[in-house]
């Protein structure tokens, strides 16, 4: 009987998902929950995804002082360029500059995203600052959405690379990042407690 082996699959047209971990990120989240919280007193917030009780800070956080801002803002350009990295590995990240921002959100009850995206950077994360305890409905759930139209062939199939959607809850101290195009959402908070998360995008630029 003939036999067969596989040479490559390439994953043509994906969408990369990257879930990473900071560490010792207790001691930061500290200080990201207190410095968000003084931030949304001082500030009214801006009117964009959010909806209901979800405060949006203005897109200045990778230039505030405080120590927490401080410190993770550093991060997002080497994260951004390790994920860009995974992509293209003969990719020659000292060739670019880039442009970011960074912002906060503050989901309480009945606070929720609607459906967007950050298409005008090439790639977008999420920190989870804070997270409801309790897994109550889907409280603290991001849900990320397949713009192809391809899914349906596979239904039968399953697994992630041709889900029509996919949803998570990601665990304070994760981050998520993707390409800025994806469409994605975050579930209305049905809990008492805050939901602090603290979303950037980035562009590079050739130099
Ligand atoms: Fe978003």
């Amino acid at each position: 009987m003939s036999s067969f082996k596989v040479k490559k699959t390439d994953p043509l047209f994906s969408t990369p998902l990257c879930l990473l971990e900071i560490e010792n990120s207790a001691v930061l989240n500290k200080k990201l929950i207190s410095e968000s919280r003084a931030w949304r007193k001082q500030q009214k917030g801006a009117n964009v995804s959010n909806q209901g009780d979800s405060w949006h800070s203005p897109d200045g956080l990778m230039t505030r002082s405080e120590p927490g801002f401080s410190e993770i803002s550093k991060m997002i350009p080497q994260i951004a360029a390790q994920y860009a990295s995974q992509i293209n590995p003969r990719l020659e990240i000292k060739n670019f500059r880039f442009e970011a921002n960074a912002w906060v959100n503050i989901n309480r009850k009945g606070g929720f995203n609607t459906t967007h995206h950050h298409g005008s950077y090439h790639v977008s994360g999420v920190y989870y600052v804070k997270q409801p305890e309790k897994a109550t409905g889907q409280s603290g759930m991001i849900e990320l959405i397949n713009s192809r139209f391809d899914h349906h062939i596979f239904s039968q199939i399953g697994g992630n690379a041709f889900a029509p959607s996919v949803k998570m809850r990601p665990a304070v101290g994760s981050m998520l990042v993707f390409p800025s195009t994806l469409l994605h959402f975050v579930f209305p908070n049905e809990t008492d407690e805050e939901r602090i998360s603290l979303a950037w995008n980035l562009r590079f630029i050739r130099k």
